[in-house]
């Protein structure tokens, strides 16, 4: 069956320009992305695309191009199911932060009250798509929830984990490594497939079975955080040993089973789905009591907390054992570079254990805004927001947030960071100047001969 209209619940970072991207690349579809915030789909429909409610290279261009013809944002959700013959669910899938499974398990409210509102309202049959990254197993639930409750009518679910990275999700997602799709009906899948071909040819198009979909999302978000957090243990041991992570990396990234990506030691992997799908993960193989499986992969996040933790002391240690009232300046604070989102980035942690230690914050970020810096603060709960908002200062220049800094630390690697002009940095700075380079971004031996005390990752 060819797809005239598609309804997409949840206009975030995954609905919004997946959806954007499959309206450009398919005239002939009506794509309308749903959401229950009202601000956001505002933002998506702002007339000044400065405003769209997330930043992604090359996704401005898309909207321009497809809003208003085929691609529409809207709050009307029971409409815009009823009226489409494919629904993607493309809601949050948050660590539990509640009963049984806090703190691993996925919260699967969203996914519930979407299914349960698609049975509601749908009267014709639909295909539903889990785009969503969810437990393996999860299918069984949301057919089981859309038979139950529905009006009659055949619900065929599908399986399509997204893998685009933010940053990069336009690229990503024109030129995908894989599209994949997990399903029983072969009907269904087709339909589906047929969306992609409009850009992505059949042998990239691969289908299985719904439970290998689902599950092979997070075996590759953790097999990818397991590399970060592979390099990241690495790094220490060079950091003991005269060895050079970078080096290392390029000598191991040259072998083609390894292979280079991904194995750029930083100061700890952040955003939206490493940790809460590996937890995930953790927490699904414990439930069939697969200890060893669970520890085995428990073993990337400790990793990754540790390695926040010793930038954090290192930078203490180094600062002569105390920041208390000294100036430190944070550059970047969004998870990694190209994007406004700052979900569990290294940022958040460093600064935390750095106020605790009664340091004065100073943050620059070129895309985060301040009420982001302390809202993700105050989301953990560690003083008052008052204390927050005393101690940190998020400014609009990188200048100004290092002025009188004894130390920069650098939290993201974006490209502006490289080509400031570092002397003036180092005469605003106070001395000694302490670099602590979390990206290992900067020319080691510029920045030395400039007068910093330069710190970096695995070297
Ligand atoms: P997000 O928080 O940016 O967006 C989710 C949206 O869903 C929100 O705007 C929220 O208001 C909306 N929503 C929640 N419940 C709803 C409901 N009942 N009805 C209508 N709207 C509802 O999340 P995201 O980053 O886009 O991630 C979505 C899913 O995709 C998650 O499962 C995530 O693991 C997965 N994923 C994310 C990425 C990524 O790069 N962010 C990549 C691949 C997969
Ligand atoms: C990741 C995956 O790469 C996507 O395939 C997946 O779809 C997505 O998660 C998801 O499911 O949400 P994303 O988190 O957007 O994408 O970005 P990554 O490029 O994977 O970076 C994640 C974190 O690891 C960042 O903090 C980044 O700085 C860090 N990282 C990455 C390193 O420290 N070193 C590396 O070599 C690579």
């Amino acid at each position: 069956m060819k797809v005239k209209n598609i309804c997409c619940i949840g206009a975030g970072y995954v609905g919004g320009p997946t959806m954007a991207v499959i309206a450009q690349k398919n005239p002939e579809i009506k794509v309308t992305i749903v959401d229950i915030n009202e601000e956001r789909i505002n933002a998506w429909n702002d007339s000044d695309l400065s405003k769209l409610p997330i930043y992604e290279p090359g996704l401005a261009e898309i909207i321009k191009d497809t809003r208003g013809k085929n691609l529409f944002f809207s709050t009307e959700i029971d409409e815009a199911i009823d009226r489409s013959e494919m629904i993607f669910i493309s809601v949050n899938t948050p660590t539990k932060t509640y009963g049984k499974g806090k703190g691993q398990a996925a919260d699967l409210k969203y996914i519930e009250l979407c299914a349960r509102n698609i049975a509601k309202v749908a009267t014709t049959d639909k295909i539903v798509v889990e785009k969503s990254t969810l437990p393996v197993r999860t299918a069984e639930a949301v057919k089981s929830i859309l038979d139950n409750t529905g009006n009659g009518i055949n619900f065929h679910i599908l399986s399509n984990p997204e893998f685009l990275a933010e940053g990069t999700a336009i690229e990503d997602l024109l030129n995908p490594d894989r599209v994949l799709i997990g399903g029983e009906s072969e009907e269904a899948i087709d339909s589906l497939a047929m969306v992609y071909n409009s850009w992505v040819p059949e042998d990239q198009i691969l289908r299985t079975n719904i439970w290998s979909s689902e599950l092979s999302k997070l075996t590759a978000n953790a097999f990818l955080a397991q590399r970060v957090s592979s390099i990241n243990a690495i790094s220490e041991l060079c950091e003991h040993t005269e060895a050079n992570v970078d080096e290392v990396a390029r000598a191991i990234g040259m072998d083609s089973r390894i292979g280079p990506k991904f194995l750029k030691a930083s100061v700890g992997f952040g955003g939206s789905c490493f940790q809460k799908d590996i937890l995930s993960l953790v927490y699904i193989a414990r439930n069939y009591n697969l200890n060893e499986v669970a520890d085995y992969w428990e073993q990337v996040i400790i990793m990754n907390d540790h390695q926040k933790r010793r930038f954090s002391d290192n930078l203490i240690k180094t600062l002569y054992n105390t920041v208390s009232g000294k100036k430190i300046a944070l550059l970047g604070w969004a998870f990694k570079k190209d994007t406004n989102d700052t979900r569990e980035s290294a940022a958040i942690y460093v600064a935390d254990h750095l106020l605790n230690e009664q340091a004065q914050i100073s943050v620059y970020d070129p895309k985060v805004p301040k009420q982001k810096v302390y809202a993700d603060l105050n989301y953990l709960n560690t003083r008052s927001e008052k204390e927050n908002e005393t101690n940190v200062a998020v400014e609009n220049s990188p200048y100004d947030a290092i002025d009188g800094a004894h130390a920069i630390a650098i939290m993201t690697e974006w490209d502006e960071f490289r080509n400031y002009d570092w002397e003036e940095i180092y005469n605003k700075m106070k001395k000694p100047a302490f670099v602590f380079d979390g990206r290992n971004i900067l020319d080691k031996n510029k920045i030395n001969k400039i007068g910093f005390k330069y710190y970096s990752i695995g070297q």
